[in-house]
């Protein structure tokens, strides 16, 4: 670890904001939630309870990175939705777009099964890495592009379970 970029209070006050926006928005609908595996799977569970809307959850797996640190551009799902989306109102969580071209390949793959809206909750961005534009209705935190780690996020399979952001040493992936 380096430095800690983010604090579990920041993050706590970020998702409660965004819960706060998303749960105007959505009223008087039912969000299906999706988290995109397994990155996500921390902000899901916080952002779920910190959200005063009945939600359902679904997950999917997908991979670019390998246990490299940069984006391969190369999408596998590993797990599939479990349901059809068909006239849902699917709100996908990621915890980081980077190049962008995990989420543009995961938007273009659940636009094609015709749920009623489908927008995205990314807790984190780094605008300097972006490759691919993709459309983002909730974001987080801008941060500069460095490799970070904790909250979901992992280097090499680690880290995932720090409550905070933090950044990596370059040495520990050099
Ligand atoms: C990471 C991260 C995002 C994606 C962002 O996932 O969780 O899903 O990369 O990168 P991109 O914008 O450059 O595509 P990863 O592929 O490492 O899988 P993981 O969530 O299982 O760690
Ligand atoms: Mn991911
Ligand atoms: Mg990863």
């Amino acid at each position: 670890m380096d430095h800690v970029l983010l604090s579990e209070e920041q993050i706590r006050e970020k998702i409660a904001e965004l819960a706060a926006a998303v749960a105007a928005d959505y009223a008087g609908r039912e969000v299906l939630l999706v988290g995109v595996l397994k990155g996500a799977v921390l902000f899901m569970s916080d952002f779920a309870r910190a959200l005063q809307l009945p939600t359902q959850m679904e997950f999917m797996a997908v991979s670019s990175y390998g246990s490299s640190t940069s984006s391969s551009g190369v999408v596998r799902i590993l797990k599939d939705l479990d349901r059809d989306i068909t006239g849902k109102h699917v709100l996908v969580l990621e915890d980081i777009i980077d190049s962008g071209l995990t989420l543009s390949w995961l938007l273009k793959n659940l636009g094609g099964r015709a749920p009623a809206s489908l927008e995205v909750c990314a807790l984190l961005r780094k605008p300097d890495a972006v490759k691919v534009e993709v459309p983002v209705r909730y974001i987080g935190f801008d941060i500069p592009n460095e490799f970070v780690v904790g909250y979901g996020l992992d280097y090499a399979e680690r880290y995932r379970d720090l409550p905070y952001i933090a950044t990596l040493k370059p040495e520990v992936y050099a």
